[in-house]
């Protein structure tokens, strides 16, 4: 038996403030302490109580997601990242993955703000990890509270935990939150709908739960002879927001921003209404769009964000359900069945609102300083993604450039520089890029032509140039959603095709340099962000260097 949809309320997660007002000061910084603790969950009416990994400021107030941090653009802040989790993991993990594996017990957790331009020693390396009261730390870790400059112009981003190997495991657990930067003047100068009634969180995860209520995992690998336990994409039958699986929503008849995070393992989401409203997208993850754009279906990778509006003044219906119908793999998978098509239900009065709506959808948005072109780029990479299987077809691993984590660092971009990114997909499946500090947008995606024969040169020679890429690179060019013209932290790289990329490793708003040393050690990374492919291993180091700017 399933279970009833619709029958909880969608939940608004607690907010926490990274800076305080006094009097009509100036906002000044917050130090805040967020701790992780082990606590139990109801993720819906009718299912048991579930044992989740949740952030929060005490066992009482966490939840999961955890608190909203609501910080201001250029007011500084810390955050003291506590682990209070018990001895061992409430799910299965892989030890032949390279894994955090602390001496005397524990569950490792190290906290990365998502889309945040932030010093190396405070971003979350993967091994800077820390077990319960800091007992053991990972060979990376330097300090146990973090600070965010939050230099990073005004959007929607979001923190989660980043251990090595056990970031899919920590994650499914619960250990992620969103978190929003501001700018005052320019919320008040576009006057889109804003409070938090009308300003809201969407995060969005596919989980499969057991009878007893218990967050359901896979124990046994694909390939159990090499990895006894980690499968190529974990994907749950239940679609929760905020917390709650399949919730609903009261709304006004009015307009509402939905600031929706992708925060599925490895699920894709391509998002449309049952009543056919259209969504106006004003921003993509952590940057906004130079104009609105119009449309009926928005698609996140795992990671990636949009933050839409949606006016329900225009409803003709008093329901409207969100639907997905993403194929998981993602783009030439399984469809989508009854259980993972939903994923909340609007409920649309059908009078107007008793207090009249006067937030605006502007005809132009922002435009940041910089241009997303090639010229006066620094250096062109070739970042080539690889799926290895075995004889009969099942998939063991993945890698980047072919190589692991632990291979010594490759990409060593000068800080303040912009670099062009030509990264190709050799795998069957989408994958969303994230990279650490930097910012970056697609300009042109290309398919190969010939690509088995581009792909067994790759696999003898790993060598875009020498084995000629040009002239594979010739096939049909796909057009840029309008929707993903503006700098972002996640990009779609489709397979079989050449995504360009421009990797800006400065601030685009002012295309000014980073106001601290980025070149600092432990460095940055940036990998997949479909957590099971991220863990094994589609990770890599990115260390900046200095430059002349
Ligand atoms: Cu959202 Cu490196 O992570
Ligand atoms: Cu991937």
């Amino acid at each position: 038996a399933s279970l009833q949809m619709f029958v909880d309320q969608l939940p608004v997660m607690p907010r926490l403030y990274g800076y305080s007002n006094e009097g009509n000061t100036k906002p000044k910084s917050g130090n805040l302490v967020v701790g992780m603790f082990e606590k139990k969950w109801k993720f819906h009416r009718d299912l048991p109580e579930t044992t989740v990994f949740a952030f929060g400021t005490s066992p009482e107030e966490a939840t999961v997601p955890g608190p909203t941090i609501e910080a201001i653009q250029g007011v500084p802040m810390s955050v003291t990242w506590q682990n209070h989790l018990p001895e061992s993991h409430i799910l299965p993990w892989d030890p032949t993955v390279p894994t955090a594996i602390p001496k005397n017990g524990g569950v490792p957790t190290v906290v990365h703000l998502h889309g945040g331009i932030q010093e190396p020693q405070n971003d979350g390396h993967p091994d800077a990890w820390f077990t319960s009261n800091f007992r053991e730390t990972g060979p990376t870790w330097t300090k146990s509270t973090y600070t965010y400059p939050n230099v990073h112009h005004s959007g929607s981003f979001w923190y989660h935990d980043h251990a090595k190997g056990l970031t899919r495991e920590n994650l499914l657990a619960g250990l992620i939150g969103a978190y929003v930067i501001c700018n005052p003047a320019l919320d008040a100068a576009l006057n889109l709908p804003s409070g938090p009634e009308f300003d809201r969180h969407l995060m969005i995860f596919d989980r499969s739960f057991s009878r007893d209520g218990s967050l359901y995992m896979n124990y046994t690998g694909n390939v159990p002879s090499i990895h006894p336990q980690w499968q190529p994409e974990y994907f749950g039958h239940a679609i929760v927001v905020n917390g709650k699986a399949w919730p609903y929503l009261k709304v006004q008849r009015r307009k509402y921003r939905f600031r929706i995070i992708n925060a599925s393992n490895a699920r894709y989401l391509s998002l449309s209404l049952s009543n056919g409203l259209p969504f106006v997208q004003v921003a993509s993850d952590g940057s906004y769009l130079p104009a609105p754009v119009h449309t009926q279906s928005v698609v996140l990778a795992p990671a990636e964000i949009a933050d839409v509006i949606i006016d329900f003044s225009t409803s003709g219906t008093t329901e409207a359900v969100l639907n997905n119908d993403a194929p998981y793999p993602y783009p030439g998978g399984s469809s989508v069945d009854q259980l993972n098509s939903k994923v909340i239900k609007f409920i649309i009065p059908p009078e107007k609102p008793k207090v009249p709506d006067t937030s605006k959808i502007p005809s132009s948005l922002v435009s940041y300083r910089a241009t997303a072109t090639v010229d006066g780029a620094a250096k062109t990479r070739y970042i080539v993604f690889y799926e290895y299987r075995t004889s009969s077809g099942d998939t063991t691993h993945f890698l980047i450039n072919g190589k692991k984590f632990s291979d010594p660092v490759t990409e060593t971009p000068k800080s303040g520089s912009t670099e062009v990114w030509e990264v190709i997909n050799l795998t069957n499946d989408d994958h969303p890029l994230h990279m650490h500090l930097a910012t970056f947008q697609a300009i042109k995606v290309q398919a190969l032509v010939n690509e088995a024969q581009f792909n067994s040169c790759m696999i003898a020679k790993n060598d875009a140039i020498a084995c000629n890429v040009g002239s594979y690179v010739t096939g049909k060019v796909t057009d840029i959603p309008p929707t993903e013209r503006t700098w972002k932290n996640i990009v779609k790289i489709p397979p079989g095709n050449q995504t360009t990329v421009v990797v800006k490793f400065n601030l685009v708003d002012t295309n000014s340099p980073y106001p601290f040393d980025a070149t600092a050690e432990p460095g940055y990374v940036y990998h997949c962000h479909i957590l099971d492919h991220e863990d094994n291993v589609m990770i890599r180091p990115l260390k900046l260097v200095s430059g002349s700017w």
